[in-house]
């Protein structure tokens, strides 16, 4: 079978880590093992076109492609995807025989201040998955969803985490078997019924561009002061989160996923140089939280990731008076008033 042209199809979510990657290797290989929630409506739709230039394998290193977003030409987003195509290269080399165009469009608004680059580079692994399962037809379900994950990673670390799954592993860990450095996983063990439809409401600090990518914070763990410490408390959280999955220990749960979000920040204010990504509607809103917790003894936590938005966590049945809580008390600490309501959601969907 020879595809001469076509197109490809898919839908990726985004990913909200409960254990945080943060400081890499060479290769995009992560320096600690992290866990992520997939959301569910925060996602990226990617539609791959493709046509056969050259039967040869070697016409030009660089591959061809135009990119549509949201309707429109950006040509400002090229140097992202052209850096994906050169590092996935080396695994993907049919990809030299074609001429491409990306057409993507998220669910979320664009300025929202989320990243769409775990969603937007997974959607993106998935089709040239597609284009590999149209060449190669031998090419296993195993095989697909691996390597979608390891392209991911090549493209942007955490998208190796919104490939497959509910609740994914990225990064080797001792008692997690088959768990890898190159791809996220599918959480291997028992998850109580209550995380399984657990939410996330988003509530937008900052709507704009972060002013520190998260590539020069990851290089700021190399030579940082207390990094070593750091991976080693990310593998014991892991290790801690496997019986409060399983028993759905929410009151552990919030111990360890707060931790993790301040340690992350902790980490960002004691690198060289420093820098702070948190506001103070964050810090607002942080409080807030924890007032709520304490008096109507809902088990809300929140969570972060690199930027000043707050992920607040909490179990479906409390959903009602969490909404009423946000509506009355935390829309005022939000940019425009702007919130976004998730939950945990299953993957990846071929479209
Ligand atoms: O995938 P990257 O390189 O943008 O890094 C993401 C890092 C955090 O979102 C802060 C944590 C994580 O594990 O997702």
């Amino acid at each position: 079978t020879v595809a001469k042209s076509g197109s490809v199809c898919w839908e990726a979510p985004s990913n909200i880590a409960l254990v945080k990657y943060w400081g890499k290797k060479e290769n995009q290989i992560p320096a600690n093992p992290s866990v992520s929630f997939t959301l569910k409506n925060c996602k990226t739709t990617t539609t791959l076109n493709y046509v056969k230039v050259s039967e040869e394998n070697q016409i030009s290193e660089e591959i061809e492609f135009d990119v549509i977003f949201e309707g429109v030409k950006k040509e400002s987003f090229k140097p992202k995807i052209a850096a994906f195509f050169k590092r996935i290269l080396p695994y993907c080399a049919y990809l030299k025989q074609f001429k491409f165009e990306v057409v993507s469009e998220n669910s979320f608004p664009h300025s929202s201040g989320i990243a769409s680059s775990a969603s937007g580079m997974s959607a993106l692994a998935l089709c040239v998955m597609s284009l590999e399962k149209e060449l190669f037809p031998e090419v296993t379900e195993d095989y697909f969803y691996k390597k979608a994950s390891f392209l991911a990673r090549l493209g942007s670390g955490s998208a190796c985490r919104s490939v497959k799954g509910d609740l994914v592993v990225w990064g080797a860990h001792k008692e997690i078997p088959f768990s890898s450095d190159e791809y996220g996983i599918e959480y291997p063990f028992k998850i109580a019924d209550v995380f399984k439809d657990f939410q996330d409401t988003i509530l937008l600090v900052d709507k704009g561009k972060k002013k520190v990518s998260s590539t020069v914070g990851h290089n700021l763990m190399h030579g940082h002061p207390f990094a070593e410490a750091r991976f080693n408390q990310a593998h014991d959280h892991l290790s801690a989160l496997i019986p409060v999955f399983e028993q759905g220990d929410l009151g552990q749960f919030i111990k360890i996923v707060e931790r993790e979000a301040l340690t992350l920040h902790g980490m960002m204010m004691s690198s060289d140089p420093y820098f702070l990504l948190m506001k103070p509607n964050t810090l607002a809103i942080i409080n807030k939280i924890w007032e709520k917790r304490e008096e109507s003894k809902i088990p809300v936590c929140f969570t972060l990731d690199a930027g000043a938005n707050v992920h607040m966590l909490y179990p479906s049945k409390n959903k009602e008076e969490i909404l009423e809580f946000v509506k009355n008390e935390l829309v005022v600490y939000c940019e425009n008033g702007h919130y976004i309501c998730d939950e945990i959601g299953q993957g990846s969907k071929k479209l």
